[in-house]
């Protein structure tokens, strides 16, 4: 069926389909007053920011920005074309869909067949990879390169003999126009139709559907062009596909980085060694558009450069582009390879730990870019200093509104010394101060968060993980540096000196207390170092629970629960001590614990000793 779907047709569907429905069949959904809430399908999230409006019959991502109708929905989720999610919608609501006479703005059948014929072309180059006679030559290069069957397997990887015809004649019934519209054959001046692949390894690339779209194909020696690559189809658009991503979604459950690479055997060299995420553009450079679809599976991309001057102009084009990009919970970082190696060869060398710690010691952008910014820079120079201001401020004003760009301002203040008001004047942005009130209803995440240590499980001088909950307090301190200011002597002598040394709690306890004054941005920026410097971001963004007073009031209450419980953690380990005829030092510790103890006791009163009583014996 061809034609244009009438408008009226489309406004008819979006009224008869329920979006809360079609979504909740998708999304494990949960009913918070008039809207539903869930995980976002569209990034990688733990705490619920998608939301569903059955009123308004829309979604929306408070985190990703996501949002739509029942039919962008469809589209996004299942990866459909505009045509194809109609009629899926109009299946839904039971009807057939109307044509109007006309051109097609979509030939949906023609594309359907095309998809078909790229997906039998693949299955006769992985037939060829394994039959033909031609293809030992392949399999020795391949093997050469110290790839695996299994991971030509995995990528569908195949081979194209030399021949003129071999595809045109496997696949006769296709027909010649076809074989040509799908890219797979070239009709010459002359009229005659031959295979344009010839003697090359194939590389299919796939949607996010996993159909085949295009393929590249390598030849075996040094000859030129290396890579011939399928053109542009109505089936395939070079500069949005990103080869690897299928297999990469396919391979991780839930994306939470995803590694940006140069080639096609980069990705399938360290998918073999396991790292499943990388993925690459198809010789093209990078696109916000390329940006965009990374972020919509994974919050953090890593882009890979090689080390040398094109790789490093390369990566900060990327940058540039990708300012405008980063809004909210999306990370960028950058890590560049030694000169003379890419991630195929280092995958092969120094295998999975190796290579994901280059992976985690990947520099976050704003790293990245003051670096950049400062090079040939003397920062004791006040000319030099006023000359940072000029070129970072264009850079920063790119990136959304948001906690990123306050940080970036912050770490221009410090770097240039100029106040941070004056430098949002210059820039003509308002500044902002109290962003954490936020009125959706999903609190801060408790559980473990493995993610921000997965990077790199090989190293172990790293600081320890805050429990449950120290991090609890550490993020309202976060969102609340003043807090600490209000703690009783005691209770904050505990925060100062009694928590693990290498805890994150303490580390930002100590900041606090030589710094009293740092806003959240600021503090955050001091701390950009930290191993866990991500997990301090989501802390400090995590949507507020409760108002200003019962934070404050859980904060107080919590950190006196946390002295409490290393106070009789110790008082338990001294009486044992004791038990086994321990020295005076230990009576004499045990008695001022004790003595401790009683003078809180009689400062709080009767219901005071209680309420302690209860957690103490509890703990
Ligand atoms: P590379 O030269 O790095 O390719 O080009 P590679 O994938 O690492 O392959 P090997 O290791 O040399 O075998 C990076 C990407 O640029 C595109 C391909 O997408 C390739 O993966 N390219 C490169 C082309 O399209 N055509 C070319 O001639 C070369
Ligand atoms: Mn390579």
């Amino acid at each position: 069926m061809s034609g244009r779907i009438p408008q009226s047709f489309i406004n008819d569907l979006l009224e008869r389909v329920d979006i809360l429905e079609v979504v909740d069949a998708r999304v494990k959904l949960k009913r918070t007053g008039k809207n539903y809430v869930g995980l976002c399908p569209f990034h990688n999230e733990k705490t619920g920011s998608f939301s569903v409006s059955p009123d308004k019959q829309f979604y929306y991502c408070f985190s990703c920005k996501a949002s739509g109708t029942v039919l962008t929905f469809l589209m996004e989720y299942e990866g459909l074309d505009f045509v194809t999610a109609v009629e899926s919608l109009a299946s839904i609501a039971g009807v057939a869909v109307p044509r109007e006479a006309g051109k097609a703005p979509h030939a949906d059948k023609g594309e359907q067949n095309l998809y078909q014929v790229m997906e039998r072309a693949a299955l006769y180059y992985q037939q060829m990879l394994k039959n033909h006679e031609e293809a030992v030559n392949a399999v020795d290069y391949l093997k050469n390169r110290g790839l695996t069957g299994l991971s030509a397997r995995d990528f569908g990887m195949g081979f194209a003999p030399s021949g003129w015809s071999g595809l045109s004649s496997a696949l006769k019934d296709v027909g010649e126009a076809d074989l040509v519209s799908a890219g797979l054959a070239v009709k010459s001046e002359k009229g005659r139709v031959y295979d344009r692949f010839r003697n090359r390894i194939m590389f299919p690339i796939r949607d996010l559907r996993g159909r085949v779209v295009a393929f590249g194909g390598r030849v075996l020696a040094d000859e030129q062009p290396k890579y011939m690559n399928s053109p542009e189809t109505p089936i395939f658009h070079k500069s949005r596909e990103l080869y690897g991503l299928y297999e990469a979604r396919r391979a991780v459950r839930r994306l939470d980085s995803l590694l940006l690479v140069e080639g096609y055997m980069d990705v399938i060299a360290l998918a073999q060694h396991g790292v499943p995420n990388a993925v690459a553009t198809l010789g093209t450079a990078t696109s916000e558009e390329h940006l965009t679809k990374l972020y919509r599976y994974a919050s953090e991309v890593v882009c890979c450069f090689d080390g040398d001057k094109p790789g490093r102009d390369a990566a900060w084009k990327t940058l540039e582009l990708a300012l405008p990009v980063l809004s909210e919970g999306r990370q960028l970082k950058f890590m560049f390879l030694p000169e003379g190696d890419d991630p195929d060869s280092l995958a092969h060398k120094e295998g999975k730990d190796h290579f994901q710690h280059r992976v985690a010691e990947a520099m976050p952008c704003i790293e990245y870019m003051f670096r950049r910014l400062t090079e040939q820079l003397d920062l004791d120079l006040i000319d030099d200093r006023a000359r940072l201001g000029e070129r970072a401020i264009p850079y920063i004003k790119l990136v959304p509104e948001g906690l990123l760009r306050q940080l970036m301002m912050n770490r221009l203040s410090m770097l240039t010394l100029l106040p941070q008001d004056a430098l949002y004047a210059s820039a003509g942005i308002a500044t902002q101060t109290n962003r954490q009130s936020s009125s959706h209803e999903s609190g801060p995440d408790m559980r473990a968060d493995n993610r921000y240590e997965a990077n790199n499980p090989t190293d172990a001088s790293q600081k320890t993980r805050p429990s449950r909950i120290s991090k609890y307090l550490l993020g309202i301190l976060l969102k609340h540096p003043e807090y600490l200011g209000a703690l009783d002597d005691e209770v904050r002598t505990y925060l100062l000196n009694g928590l693990p040394e290498d805890s994150l709690f303490r580390t930002v306890v100590h900041l606090l207390d030589s710094h009293p004054d740092l806003d959240t941005a600021t503090l955050l920026a001091a701390l950009s170092g930290e191993r866990y410097h991500a997990l301090l971001v989501e802390l400090a963004q995590a949507p507020a629970v409760l108002d200003e007073k019962g934070l404050k009031a859980d904060f107080l209450a919590g950190a006196e629960k946390l002295r409490k419980g290393a106070d009789n953690a110790r008082r338990k380990l001294l009486i044992q001590e004791i038990k086994k005829g321990g020295s005076a030092d230990h009576l004499a510790a045990f008695w001022a614990l004790k003595q401790g103890k009683m003078a809180r006791d009689a400062d709080e009163g009767p219901q005071g000793r209680k309420g302690e009583t209860e957690q103490a014996e509890g703990e």
